[in-house]
């Protein structure tokens, strides 16, 4: 399949270096080629020519040209929906960067184009084979601490909001935009009831135009409760994951470069009859005394490695075939419904009460 990059910064780079390259790797036909790029900056143009890669001169030029068979939008988040519209009409499958759409309203029109032209159209949710949330799904769907009652999903990083258009709210910056679309789709992935609750707290602490973190607690009708926290300015993190379990709790703590690493207790006594109170602060306590090692057991943690061929191989099949896309409509309806909610939330500091 011929794909043509529009917009070719860090990440539109990625899927050409990295994404069509491992998919290339195992896959033994219906390779993907790339059949060029269009950026808007000089700079990237001349920097995709080093490459020895073709430089389309307009995005027309793609539309107009039969042998594309679809294209991958990576550009900020604002020019993301005349692309996939244009796209659409020109008959070109679409892989289109996270978040797709500005909001709710705007993503619907997105699919309603492309269902309207028979394309496929397939934001890129790369995030549901990250290995650390592959393996903590693994973890919880296989029943290993009990049943979970809380789920704690945190990315934490000190570096501000870098580059310019993420700081822009008319470009769609902000890390709800960011990694809250992601995070957001892990959990609707990872959680089978519906959500019925939403409350968010969204965080300007670094005086941008857009948020630099929230909080985010979202309840379901399983009675389970999900919490995500972004933040940009922690320079001592939390763990990226705690699971709470009645009969224990996994935290996985080392997630970056590829490394899933963290630490899983298990209960084996449940009231501990020898259990001897400590000072702690200026007091003392029993309750909050660590548990005697006899009375808990520490599980390996089983690392399950997410398939980084996965989307591709799925999305290729499915624009050859006219079978489903992994990440589908009714997948990011929800997220975007989740997005809307906690923005509404975190402006009127009020719960959001709606079941879907
Ligand atoms: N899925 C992921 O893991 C992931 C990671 C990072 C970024 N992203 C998403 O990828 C997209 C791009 O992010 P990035 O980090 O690569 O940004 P970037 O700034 O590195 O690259 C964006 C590129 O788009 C070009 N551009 C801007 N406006 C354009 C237009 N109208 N037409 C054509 N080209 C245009 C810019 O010149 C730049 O080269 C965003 O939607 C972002 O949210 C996804």
């Amino acid at each position: 399949m011929k794909f043509a990059i529009i917009g070719y910064g860090g990440m539109g780079n990625f899927h050409r270096e990295k994404a069509f390259e491992r998919y290339n790797a195992v896959v033994s036909e219906d390779f993907i080629e790339t059949a060029g790029i269009y950026d808007i900056s000089p700079e990237r143009e001349e920097f995709a020519k080093g490459l020895g890669l073709h430089v389309f001169s307009s995005a027309e030029e793609i539309w107009n040209d039969k042998s594309i068979d679809a294209v991958v939008i990576a550009t900020p988040n604002d020019a993301h929906i005349p692309y996939v519209l244009a796209a659409a009409k020109a008959g070109k499958h679409v892989v289109v960067e996270k978040p797709a759409a500005m909001n709710l309203s705007e993503l619907k029109e997105m699919y309603d184009a492309a269902e309207r032209a028979g394309v496929k159209l397939s934001p890129h949710q790369n995030r549901r084979w990250d290995d650390d949330f592959v393996t903590v799904k693994n973890i919880v769907d296989n029943n290993l601490l009990g049943k979970t009652y809380l789920i704690e999903s945190r990315v934490m990083g000190a570096n501000g909001i870098p580059g310019a258009w993420r700081k822009s709210a008319a470009q769609g910056g902000g890390m709800m935009m960011d990694w809250g679309v992601h995070l957001i789709d892990q959990m609707l992935q990872f959680v089978k009831g519906k959500v019925v609750s939403v409350y968010c707290d969204y965080s300007y602490r670094q005086g941008e135009e857009v948020d630099d973190g929230f909080n985010l607690e979202v309840k379901f009708d399983t009675g389970l409760t999900y919490r995500i926290v972004v933040d940009t300015n922690c320079f001592v993190e939390l763990p990226r994951w705690q699971i709470h379990a009645d009969d224990g709790t996994l935290q996985i703590d080392n997630w970056r470069n590829f490394k899933v690493e963290g630490k899983m207790l298990r209960c084996l006594i449940r009231h501990d009859d020898q259990l001897v109170g400590v000072d702690a602060g200026n007091g003392f306590t029993k309750t909050m005394a660590k548990r005697r090692s006899e009375t808990v057991e520490e599980l390996p943690i089983e690392v399950v490695r997410g398939d980084k061929t996965a989307f591709y191989r799925n999305f290729v099949k499915a624009a050859r075939e006219g079978s489903d896309t992994f990440v589908t409509r009714r997948d990011m309806e929800r997220v975007f419904k989740v997005m809307e909610l906690a923005k509404r939330s975190s402006e009127t500091r009020e719960v959001m009460k709606e079941t879907f």
